[in-house]
């Protein structure tokens, strides 16, 4: 069937190695009659009649929806606020007139973000669920679904659903910015087929990443990752995977943000991975690695295309600005998933943690 592992090690290679499959059923699945993309009609008119968007989210899906957060602003002109879901139920924010409420669940049966879905519905709001699992209980509960068309994803670490709820996001919020006649200068389709390949390269990469795991982190106590802009959020998220399946302590920063306390951490040899895929900040992250480099770091730098420079660890394709997380994500997932294996963990199945987690 479709979730056997066959002859992969782990799910979550297997799942790493979809993810641009993954894309490409995304674009079919969202291509209208016309080839054009598009969402359903009553979804459209919910976000174009919205002031305000309340992204609500945990975990990885949290991590999503920061970057969701840039496409619907950069393209709708829509405010967005994305909230971690175990905070927002007992400290929801003043609310505008007519928000929004978009739940991000790969499950669509984490507690703590349906807790918030029941309190929304209570105040009478409008509710949508972007979630990978039809019938889900925040899919049956929300007014909307969006379906993130990743297939199953079995391995504890989300990947190729991380994958999907960004290029959905993106899809939504350029979809909404067409409908309401904002001049976008791409096509966001033949953009995301060029992220698909952006990703193909990288997943093809995997004898570079498991000798950055092996450098890196074989014998790491921690490790830090710094970016800026949506390179920040794509930090987090690479510093989360490395936690969740490595165990190996790790911390995701705003490149300038890391100076201002957490630098006294740095020693002789502490791993810092930067990600240098944003053309407006790239010499400013550059100029945080060399902060770091002068207290010790053992600097790994990972950078798209047009921006690298001599000594860089890693090279990614070039891809469309917004799109870069779609892309500089999968090092981070193949890095940690090798230094899992190097430390010999179980990558699957880590400890203390849940595919889905259904307490508060
Ligand atoms: C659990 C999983 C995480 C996931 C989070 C949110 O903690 O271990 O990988 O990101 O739940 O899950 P959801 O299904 O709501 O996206």
């Amino acid at each position: 069937s479709d979730i056997e592992k066959g002859t992969y090690p782990h799910y979550m290679l297997k799942e790493m190695d979809e993810q641009p499959t993954v894309i490409r059923k995304i674009i079919q699945a969202y291509e209208g009659d016309n080839g054009e993309l598009t969402i359903d009609t009553a979804i459209l008119q919910a976000l174009q009649a919205a002031d305000r968007l309340y992204i609500i989210a945990a975990g990885t899906s949290y991590h999503a929806g920061l970057i969701g957060k840039q496409y619907f602003e950069k393209m709708t002109g829509i405010p967005v606020e994305v909230h971690i879901s175990s905070e927002f139920g007992y400290n929801i924010p003043l609310l505008s007139e007519k928000p929004l409420f978009i739940f991000i669940t790969q499950s669509g049966e984490t507690a703590d973000s349906r807790q918030v879905l029941v309190k929304i519905k209570e105040l009478g709001y409008p509710t949508l669920t972007v979630t990978n699992v039809p019938g889900s209980t925040l899919s049956r509960e929300a007014d909307y679904t969006l379906l993130l068309h990743a297939g199953p994803e079995i391995a504890v670490a989300s990947t190729k659903a991380y994958v999907a709820q960004v290029a959905v996001l993106a899809l939504t919020a350029y979809v909404t910015a067409q409908a309401s006649g904002k001049g976008l200068e791409f096509d966001l389709k033949q953009e995301l087929a060029i992220a698909a390949n952006g990703i193909q390269t990288m997943i093809d990469s995997k004898d570079v990443l498991e000798d950055i795991a092996e450098d890196y982190l074989k014998i790491a106590r921690n490790a830090f990752f710094i970016g800026r802009n949506v390179d920040f959020y794509v930090s987090l998220e690479g510093a989360l995977k490395l936690k969740e399946i490595s165990y190996i302590q790790a911390e995701g920063f705003a490149g300038g943000e890391l100076k201002h306390g957490t630098i006294a951490l740095i020693e002789e040899g502490t791993p810092v991975f930067a990600l240098v895929t944003q053309e407006a900040v790239a010499l400013n992250i550059r100029g945080n690695v060399k902060e770091v480099v002068a207290r010790g770091a053992y600097p790994c730098i990972i950078a798209m295309a047009g921006l690298e420079e001599a000594g860089d660890r890693l090279v990614i394709p070039h891809v469309h600005e917004l799109l870069t997380p779609l892309v500089s994500v999968v090092p981070m997932q193949l890095i940690s998933y090798y230094a899992a294996l190097h430390r010999r963990c179980d990558v699957d199945k880590p400890r203390n943690l849940a595919k889905s987690v259904t307490v508060e």
